[in-house]
């Protein structure tokens, strides 16, 4: 790919990007959220349009007009949501849109096809198993074998272990190996560093749509791409400190609760937090862990069992009922549920205070003291804004998610309730908030922190409960902790 461009309505997603790979190589393209990775390589798969520049296969300069064009051309890309046919078969599904014709449909051959494949690259999965059936890991495996099908030789994969079980990344790594070996070129999008590491033969990074660097990954280091992939030095700690635990602040007994869809999401839960203690979930996303944040903060109503919040019955309460107990939440959706997009940053903060004092006098809001209350939180969170009446649907990611701790750290939580509090977040706001959740446990607050990054989890909690299909697998301390036995339970093994 030469000097490509491509320019969405107020933004140059990719700012004239070099970019090769070579047969028999795995290639990752490193970079910040934002910085222009799955862009580029809709640009390879012929789902966009670059404004500028030329793509050269095997030295012949090509021109795409649709995903079938860059399909014929051997290009593959596996996105990040699917784009499976839920009631269809996994052989009907890799053979869909082909151009065999319709009453020429060879099944057992298709099978047979499709079979050899599995055991070729390792990918596993029965050909006549109904997509619905099949795990997210299954479901990404019969992804790449629809590629693999329809020959291509340059596969991409955008950000691909970010739904699976720590052993399924290493099947898929394994599998990755094998394709190269076998002369294919892998294209690896992520921006998490250690598995790049881990990958890749040659790394590329991407900075706000710009090529930084091009490197070998054995002439590289974590630290120096974590550098080129934020701009600047990065340090990868968090200090846990030794705390006392406390009383039990957050009881869930035999909990139960229906999704969305009216099914069961979670089918007899039990744990307790204690003061001082962070409590952290670990499972692939879709195993009841929203709707266990959910239903602890009454935004979802429990179908069975209890909450209890320092002893109080919960369970039945409204979330303004719980606010009042102290509770904390970040959300997950951030300017869905956590933030009104169109009110100024300190009515945001002010959002869940407003109705005590100090910040009111009888029935009226005091103003002055509200603006050296904000004022005060938005030096202590570094909340990056113009002025206090901004509206937050004008702030970046990693201000939003700060101006949402500032708000529910300052209600003195005694309870917090933290989905994904870093996702999505660069590496500089990712390690503030790690640090804010530590300091509000030193602080004697029971934390429920929710996240689908093992590592993060690993550094922050005290205990890591696995969760599979609404139920607890196990909880273990996380000191000490067995990665693989965490990775086994998320894929539905009791704790032995
Ligand atoms: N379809 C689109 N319409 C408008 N803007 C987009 C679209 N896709 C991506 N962008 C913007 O382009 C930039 C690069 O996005 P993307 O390629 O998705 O980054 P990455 O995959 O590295 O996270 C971002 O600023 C994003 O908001
Ligand atoms: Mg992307």
């Amino acid at each position: 790919m030469v000097s490509i461009a491509k320019r969405f309505p107020g933004v140059l997603a990719n700012d004239h990007i070099d970019f090769d790979v070579k047969a028999g190589e795995i290639h990752a393209l490193l970079g910040e959220n934002g910085a222009g990775k799955t862009t580029l390589m809709s640009v390879l798969s012929g789902l966009y349009r670059a404004d500028e520049g030329e793509i050269y296969i095997k030295g012949q300069k090509v021109n795409m007009r649709s995903p079938r064009d860059a399909i014929d051309l051997g290009i593959g890309m596996v996105h990040q949501n699917f784009m499976l046919v839920e009631p269809h078969t996994v052989a009907e599904n890799i053979t869909l849109g082909l151009k065999t014709p319709r009453f020429f449909l060879d099944t057992a051959g298709t099978e047979r096809r499709i079979t050899g494949l599995s055991k070729q690259y390792g990918l596993q999965v029965d050909p006549r198993a109904r997509i619905w059936q099949l795990s997210v890991g299954e479901q990404q495996r019969v992804e790449i074998l629809k590629m693999l099908y329809r020959g291509a030789d340059i596969l991409v994969l955008d950000e691909p272990t970010a739904v699976l079980t720590p052993q399924e990344v290493e099947e898929l790594f394994a599998t990755l190996r094998r394709m190269a070996g076998e002369g294919q070129a892998v294209i690896f999008i992520s921006h998490k560093l250690n598995e790049v590491m881990d990958i890749s033969n040659r790394v590329t990074v991407l900075r706000h749509g710009k090529v930084v660097a091009s490197v070998n990954t054995t002439e590289t280091s974590k630290q120096e791409l974590a550098r080129m992939m934020v701009g600047r030095e990065v340090l990868f700690r968090v200090e846990k400190k030794p705390v006392e635990l406390g009383q039990a602040v957050l009881k869930v007994e035999g909990l139960r609760a229906l999704n969305d869809k009216g099914l069961p999401a979670l089918k007899d839960i039990s744990f307790t937090i204690r003061e001082g203690e962070i409590l952290g979930v670990a499972g692939v996303a879709g195993n009841g862990q929203r709707e266990l944040a959910e239903v602890i903060t009454g935004l979802r109503k429990a179908t069975g069992g209890c909450v209890s919040i320092s002893e109080c019955d919960t369970t039945h309460c409204s979330p303004r009922e719980i606010i009042r107990q102290q509770v904390s939440h970040v959300p997950e959706d951030r300017l869905g549920m956590g933030l009104v997009p169109n009110l100024a940053v300190s009515d945001n903060i002010i959002l869940k205070g407003y109705r005590e004092p100090p910040l009111a006098k009888g029935p009226f809001l005091d103003r002055l003291s509200i603006r050296n209350f904000v004022a005060k939180l938005i030096e202590a969170f570094n909340i990056a804004t113009p002025t206090q009446e901004t509206p937050v649907r004008l702030l970046s990611g990693g201000n939003l998610q700060r101006t949402i701790l500032a708000r529910e750290i300052s209600i003195g939580p005694r309870l917090m309730v933290a989905v994904h509090p870093t996702r999505g977040l660069d590496i500089g706001a990712t390690e503030s908030v790690r640090n804010l959740l530590l300091e509000q446990r030193e602080n004697g607050a029971a934390i429920l922190l929710i996240a689908e990054d093992l590592d993060e989890l690993l550094a922050l909690s005290d205990r890591i409960a696995v969760m599979y299909e609404g139920k607890i697998m196990g909880i273990v301390p996380a000191e000490g902790a067995d990665i693989e036995q965490i990775g086994l339970m998320m894929a539905g093994s009791k704790r032995t």
